[in-house]
């Protein structure tokens, strides 16, 4: 009867119902919905009670939600980071609670990494690296290239210029001649790439923008201009969002280098291992594929995102 009663308490415990926060950047971008989806609907088929936070693009904000989530006593915290600073301070608080942190999409820079129990990310230096090499070939090494970046200070806005300037380093006559944020947002992109285009003019032969968003704002601004994009200006662009296929198909769009946003079921394994003290790699990378126009309609139907 006894070993009955440890059985079924073991069970019940085992099925308590998780309550997990999640402290997002914001909704910048159709990749950043499509990560909320993601995160939202794996908690929904695990049953996890998830408090969701939206922090608008502010840091600030999401310090906030998640000294609210440790303030509420959550079993675990799931946190796609702004920026890369900053972060010690509340990560040391909910340490000090016990409370897992799992990073999503974005790294940070800490003095010590027991801070959080794992990331699950792309590799963005090596998708910079991709998008450059994908463009050299295509214009044959010879290129005046606006830079689109996202937000500044954001691992991937950091990490994709960092890889993309490694990738054109062995093509000297490949330059970016100009290189400004325009924030992850489709609006960004249009009101930078304007502004450039009145500058440069027919100067500019190929954009290279870190995220698809910013690529078809930059798209609508070339078109506005009188301009192909796609024939007169090659573009190129990170995640492979819907949007970016479809501009593919169009020939507006020349390549995007995709970046997986559905880490929901790897972001609860990783909760959930954690919350069973089990030890958690400190950085599990998520394979990145590059896309182009050749493929681009065979493949469109079956996107996720
Ligand atoms: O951190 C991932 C980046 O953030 C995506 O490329 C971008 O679309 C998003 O806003």
């Amino acid at each position: 009867f006894s070993l009955m009663l440890t059985a079924g308490f073991q069970s019940a415990v085992i099925a308590k119902q998780l309550t997990v926060g999640f402290a997002q950047v914001g909704a910048e971008s159709a990749w950043r919905t499509a990560e909320t989806d993601s995160i939202k609907n794996e908690a929904a088929k695990r049953n996890v009670n998830l408090k969701f936070s939206d922090a608008q693009g502010k840091q600030e904000n999401q310090i906030k939600a998640v000294r609210g989530f440790i303030a509420q006593g959550v079993d675990a915290i799931i946190i796609a980071p702004v920026v890369e600073t900053g972060w010690e301070p509340v990560l040391r608080e909910a340490k000090r609670s016990k409370i897992p942190v799992v990073l999503v999409d974005r790294g940070i820079k800490v003095s010590d990494d027991s801070l959080y129990a794992t990331l699950i990310a792309s590799d963005f230096v090596s998708e910079g690296r991709m998008a450059a090499e994908w463009l050299a070939k295509k214009v044959n090494g010879k290129a005046n290239i606006v830079e689109l970046q996202g937000t500044p200070g954001a691992a991937p806005a950091i990490d994709r210029k960092k890889g993309f300037e490694e990738g054109i380093k062995e093509h000297p006559e490949m330059k970016i001649i100009a290189s400004q944020s325009g924030d992850f947002r489709r609006s960004g992109g249009k009101e930078v790439m304007e502004a450039l285009l009145k500058k440069y003019g027919n100067e500019v032969t190929a954009v290279y923008a870190h995220n698809d968003d910013m690529a078809l704002g930059a798209i609508q601004a070339l078109e506005e201009a009188g301009k192909k994009p796609g024939t007169d200006v090659v573009v190129v662009s990170v995640d492979g969002v819907k949007g970016a296929f479809e501009a593919m198909v169009n020939s507006k769009l020349n390549c995007t280098v995709e970046c997986n946003p559905l880490l929901g079921p790897l972001a609860f394994d990783a909760v959930e291992k954690a919350k069973q003290g089990e030890k958690l790699p400190k950085k599990t990378i998520v394979p990145d594929k590059t896309y182009d126009q050749s493929g681009a309609k065979d493949v469109i139907a079956s996107r996720q995102y």
